[in-house]
């Protein structure tokens, strides 16, 4: 309604509200090394491809008259109340594509209460972002260093984020061609190192101040992630440094989701990381049904990697996942238009899941089971 009252007075939303189209628009207006960080995948792309495909072979099947012209979108997922069941996704470094970084994207998700997942590489250190309010989990990339991790879970305690989001496809990065053919690893910029030049651990580890030597002290950052032998067997660390919910992100084979279980972890991301990590991987929402009834019962599953629109959500809620995580399209929304543009990604999500829901014939998203669906 907003947007058609305001088509009155000539005036249209400041970009596109197709969120299947907002890479092509961004693409045409932000730099070549930004973009292809943020729209790239592993090797081919294809799984940034198969992400895609697995959604079109899905197809809801709609229901009338069942009262759905009011809905309740809201949710609570690991002790967090949220409007629907949509969190924004941890991503890294945002500040390479808008100066206001994770401090706008916090802002706009706070205003309408969505929870935000805030990366270890985020490009201001948590406190500031924690300053803005609103409902935050943090994404932790597990460093080798036992003193940097609990002193950065410590942090993240003490600045109010509730539950622990621990990613673990990506101890390394993968084989990235838009990356590697622009030289472009954001991660090497000092804009990547925000929560390390505030951590005081990892100051204390230094030979040198970063005032002193920066390269070095950003090296011996980056080399904290790259190469983590992380076992089941070294969880127990975590929980002694965290006592909130404990969330695995990165999981696609039912036997990885049976064994977080069985470790008493409450929360998994079923994610491949937006195709960024194994080229030729399994498409996310294909992974879901099998993990699903391996353990939907027993854990918490959220699921991300390619949602683009508010069927999408649909499909994943009804295939066993309690509430999505959305990546690229905030993030092409921070590019084009700062604050302004992830409130405008995120409402435009928001508003079309919501009548989506409503036109499929439901009420609330907890009604979504897989008889909502029909696979091609
Ligand atoms: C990511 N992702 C990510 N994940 C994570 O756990 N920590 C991080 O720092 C990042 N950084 C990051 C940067 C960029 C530019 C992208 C696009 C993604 C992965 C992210 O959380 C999520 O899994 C994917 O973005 C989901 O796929 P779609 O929906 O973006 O296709």
């Amino acid at each position: 309604n907003e947007i058609y009252l305001q088509g009155l007075a000539d005036r249209v939303p400041p970009f596109t509200t197709d969120a299947t189209r907002l890479e092509a628009v961004a693409e045409s207006t932000m730099d070549p090394g930004p973009f292809g960080y943020v729209a790239g995948g592993a090797g081919s792309g294809d799984t940034v491809r198969a992400n895609r495909a697995a959604f079109a072979r899905w197809r809801i099947v709609p229901r009338m008259m069942t009262g759905a012209t009011e809905r309740d979108l809201s949710t609570t997922v690991l002790g967090t109340p949220m409007p629907a069941p949509v969190l924004l996704a941890p991503v890294g470094v945002q500040s390479i594509v808008h100066p206001d970084g994770e401090l706008a994207t916090a802002r706009a998700a706070a205003a309408l209460d969505v929870p935000i997942v805030l990366s270890t590489a985020s490009s201001y250190p948590l406190e500031d972002v924690a300053a803005v309010g609103g409902p935050r989990w943090f994404q932790l990339y597990w460093p080798n260093d036992p003193e940097v991790c609990a002193s950065l879970l410590h942090r993240a305690k003490a600045a109010g984020y509730t539950v622990l989001v621990v990613t673990l496809d990506t101890w390394t990065l993968a084989w990235r061609p838009r990356d590697l053919d622009h030289a472009y690893l954001p991660f090497l910029r000092a804009a990547g190192v925000a929560n390390a030049f505030t951590d005081p651990a990892f100051l204390a580890g230094l030979a040198k101040p970063p005032a002193e030597d920066q390269a070095t002290a950003i090296l011996r950052w980056v080399s904290l992630f790259t190469g983590t032998d992380k076992r089941w067997d070294h969880l127990p660390f975590l929980r002694e440094h965290w006592d909130g919910p404990i969330v695995l992100k990165g999981i696609q084979h039912p036997d990885d989701a049976r064994r977080a279980a069985d470790e008493g972890i409450n929360g998994l991301i079923i994610s491949n990381h937006g195709g960024r990590q194994v080229d030729g991987a399994i498409a996310s929402l294909d992974a879901l049904p099998a993990i699903t009834s391996a353990v939907g019962d027993r854990l918490d599953l959220l699921f991300d990697s390619g949602i683009r629109t508010g069927a999408d959500v649909i499909k994943a809620l009804a295939l066993g996942a309690k509430a999505v995580l959305l990546g690229r399209p905030y993030v092409y929304g921070l590019a084009l238009a700062g604050e302004e543009g992830v409130r405008h990604a995120l409402r435009s999500l928001l508003a079309d899941l919501d009548l989506t829901l409503g036109l499929t014939g439901h009420q609330t998203p907890a009604s979504l089971t897989p008889s909502a669906l029909h696979r091609d």
